[in-house]
C-alpha cells in the first residue's frame, strides 16, 4: 500500500532523516507516496480559485495541450498569483524531498492544471516519460537488455487535487511497484500489470497530495459527478531530462520576466527552463 507522510508544524523547520527515509523507501518500493498537509490549505484554496477562474473563462481550455480526449484536458499554468508564493514553488518540505530523490541538479519541468470535466471517462493506462536506450542497426531495433529497475527517479510529478476526491469524481489510479518494470526491453502490457500490481485509487480530502515517479503506471478514472475535478501537476526533473509530453510546447515553464527577477537568487535554478532564464546569445538579429 502506498505510504502516506503526514506533516506537522515541526516539519516546517526541516524534515527529519526518518521522514526523508520514508519518502525514499516509498518511492523505491511503490514509485509513489502520498502527503497530508504539504501545503497550507488557504494557499490551496487560492490556487483553486485561480484555476477555476481560468477554467470558467475558457482560457485554460484554449491553451489545453492536445494530449487526451475523454473529457479531461491539461494546460500549462503561469507562475502568477498563488503559484508565486514561496510556500508553493519553493516549499521547503517539497524541495528537501525533491533533492533527496533527484539530487541537487533539478528544476521545475512544468506546472499544469488537469481538469476532468463531468462525464470524463477513464484515461488509458500509461507512464509519463520513459528513457529508452534502443539502437537501430540496419533495419533492426535493438533494445537495451540490461536491468534498469534500480535506477533512481529522473522525473517526478506532484499531483495536488484542488478539491476532495472520492471514487465518483475522478481519482487517479496508480499501480504501485510498476515503475520497476517500465524500462524493461519490453515494457509490460496491461494484463501483466493488473496481475502483478494491485491498483490503488488516490482518493482523499482536499489538502492531500501525492508524488509519483515518471515510470509509474497510472491513469485518470471517470468523473461521474456534476462538478469539474481540478488538479495541479507539478513536475520536477533532473536537469538533463526533458518531459517528452511537452516536446512541442514552448515554454513549458511560464513566468514573467519581472516575476522571475523577484525570485530570490537561491531558488532561481528551479526556473532554468523559463525562457527568460536563458541567455539569448544571438539576440533577435537572427530572426526573420
Ligand atoms: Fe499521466
Amino acid at each position: 500500500m502506498i505510504s502516506t507522510i503526514e506533516f506537522s508544524k515541526k516539519d516546517g523547520k526541516g524534515l527529519s532523516a526518518n521522514t526523508l527515509r520514508k519518502v525514499r523507501s516509498g518511492m523505491r518500493r511503490d514509485g509513489a507516496v502520498a502527503f497530508e498537509n504539504l501545503f497550507p490549505l488557504p494557499l490551496l484554496k487560492k490556487a483553486r480559485r485561480d484555476v477555476m477562474r481560468r477554467h470558467d473563462a475558457g482560457e485554460l481550455r484554449e491553451r489545453g495541450l492536445v494530449r487526451d480526449i475523454g473529457g479531461r484536458y491539461a494546460a500549462v499554468l503561469p507562475f502568477e498569483g498563488p503559484f508565486l508564493a514561496r510556500a508553493f514553488y519553493a516549499n521547503p518540505k517539497l524541495l528537501e524531498i525533491i533533492a533527496s530523490l533527484l539530487g541537487a541538479a533539478h528544476n521545475i519541468g512544468s506546472l499544469e492544471a488537469v481538469i476532468a470535466r463531468p462525464g470524463a471517462y477513464r484515461q488509458h493506462q500509461h507512464i509519463d516519460g520513459p528513457v529508452r536506450f534502443d539502437r537501430t542497426i540496419g533495419k533492426t531495433k535493438r533494445p537495451f537488455h540490461g536491468d534498469l529497475a534500480d535506477i533512481p527517479p529522473y522525473a517526478v510529478t506532484l499531483c495536488v487535487p484542488l478539491c476532495d476526491v472520492d471514487e465518483t469524481n475522478g481519482p487517479t489510479a496508480i499501480w504501485p511497484g510498476s515503475h520497476r518494470t517500465a524500462l524493461r526491453a519490453r515494457p509490460p502490457g496491461a494484463r501483466e500489470l493488473h496481475r502483478k500490481f494491485p491498483v490503488e485509487h488516490m482518493a482523499g480530502d482536499f489538502g492531500r497530495s501525492f508524488l509519483f515517479d515518471f515510470r509509474t503506471f497510472h491513469c485518470g478514472l471517470p468523473n461521474h459527478s456534476p462538478e469539474p475535478r481540478p488538479l495541479l501537476m507539478f513536475v520536477f526533473t533532473r536537469s538533463w531530462f526533458r518531459d517528452p509530453n511537452l516536446a512541442d510546447v514552448f515554454p513549458s515553464v511560464v513566468i514573467a520576466k519581472r516575476n522571475l527577477a523577484r525570485i530570490p537568487e537561491r531558488y532561481r535554478y528551479l526556473f532554468a527552463l523559463a525562457p527568460d532564464a536563458r541567455r539569448p546569445l544571438w539576440g533577435n538579429k537572427n530572426k526573420r
